[in-house]
């Protein structure tokens, strides 16, 4: 293999940026070059199309967003916007491409390698850490960081005022963003779309949190949560006449500078999926599991649900008493 590709697609991730210099720079130590795609599977399909050498991702490891920027694209879901995309890799002589996003990104790569045979590795690189196959996805840590930062800026305001607070934060069909957040911020409660449990449960939980002596408290929602923070909010409001405000932390939980562990589980999957693409294999996320580097393929890591810790749930509940 002489020539790969890389791209990064779908939602940015904090990392992605370490992600893409670990493969320009791994793939270099083994005198492959690197074409790099802008815009994701958007950009693929007309072509946006660059050489990266190792300098050309120099001070990169530390910012946020992605330097290849991303789109979601919907030419790539049709066979003939796929077909252009694979023009444009065989006239540019690659031999691999390597996807960095999630589910819908893996998706799209994994059509192209089963209709037009082009070797595509997936790396993980999402804040909702939502794909089985890796304890951990590229953006998770640095993404948490963030809404718990938010989540301790508004329990300030929340405790001075003596008000519940629900805070919504990101994680479209997953609760795992939410779950470390409520451990960690010491929240009430927390409601995750893997465990949809009645949303008038939060009356019963709040009034005892009341009866405790409790003045004011922080309940965490999991965007996927059916109905999200607002509806938690306006169920305490009517059933409780508590003061409550609602915080939906959104886009914020994409940006920023990634912290270490995104940094260096982002390097050593872009290092893993070059080395992946020269033993031959296709069709495969890299993943790090238990510390190690694992091998998955693309359709499994959307069939399978990655499971949210259900242990950390239990000691959510816990430590609220
Ligand atoms: O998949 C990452 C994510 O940030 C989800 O948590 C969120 O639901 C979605 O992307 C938002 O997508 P967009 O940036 O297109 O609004």
């Amino acid at each position: 293999i002489k020539r790969v590709a890389v791209l990064t697609s779908g939602g940015d991730a904090p990392g992605m940026n370490a992600a893409i210099r670990a493969v320009v720079r791994a793939a270099a130590s083994q005198g492959i070059e690197v074409v790099g795609v802008r815009r994701g599977f958007s950009g693929l399909h007309r072509g946006e199309m660059h050489l990266l050498g190792p300098r050309d991702v120099a001070n990169t490891i530390q910012r946020g967003g992605t330097i290849l920027l991303t789109a979601r694209s919907r030419t790539w879901r049709t066979p003939e916007g796929r077909a252009e995309g694979a023009r444009y890799l065989r006239e540019w002589g690659v031999g691999g491409l390597i996807v960095i996003g999630g589910d819908g990104s893996f998706h799209g790569g994994y059509h192209l390698q089963e209709e037009h045979g082009i070797p595509v590795i997936g790396v993980p690189g999402t804040i909702d850490n939502d794909l089985y196959g890796t304890d951990h996805t590229i953006g998770y840590f640095t993404a948490v960081e963030t809404a718990l930062d938010a989540v301790d800026k508004l329990r300030d305001t929340g405790a001075s005022h003596e008000r519940i607070f629900v805070i919504e934060v990101m994680g479209r069909h997953a609760g795992h963003i939410a779950l470390d957040v409520a451990v960690a911020g010491g929240a009430e409660e927390v409601f995750i779309p893997e465990d949809e449990k009645p949303i008038e449960s939060v009356v019963e939980i709040v009034k005892q949190s009341v009866e405790k002596g409790k003045k004011g408290s922080i309940i965490i929602v999991a965007e996927g949560y059916d109905g999200g923070a607002q509806a938690v909010g306006d169920a305490i409001q009517a059933g409780t006449g508590l003061e409550t405000r609602v915080s939906i932390l959104g886009h914020i939980q994409r940006g920023g500078s990634p912290v270490s562990s995104d940094r260096i589980l982002a390097s050593r999957l872009g290092e893993a999926a070059v080395y992946a693409l020269m033993d031959g294999q296709k069709g495969v996320m890299v993943g790090r599991t238990s510390g190690g580097i694992t091998y998955t393929p693309l359709p499994e890591t959307w069939q399978n649900s990655k499971d949210v810790s259900h242990d950390l749930y239990r000691c959510a509940r816990v430590l609220s008493i």
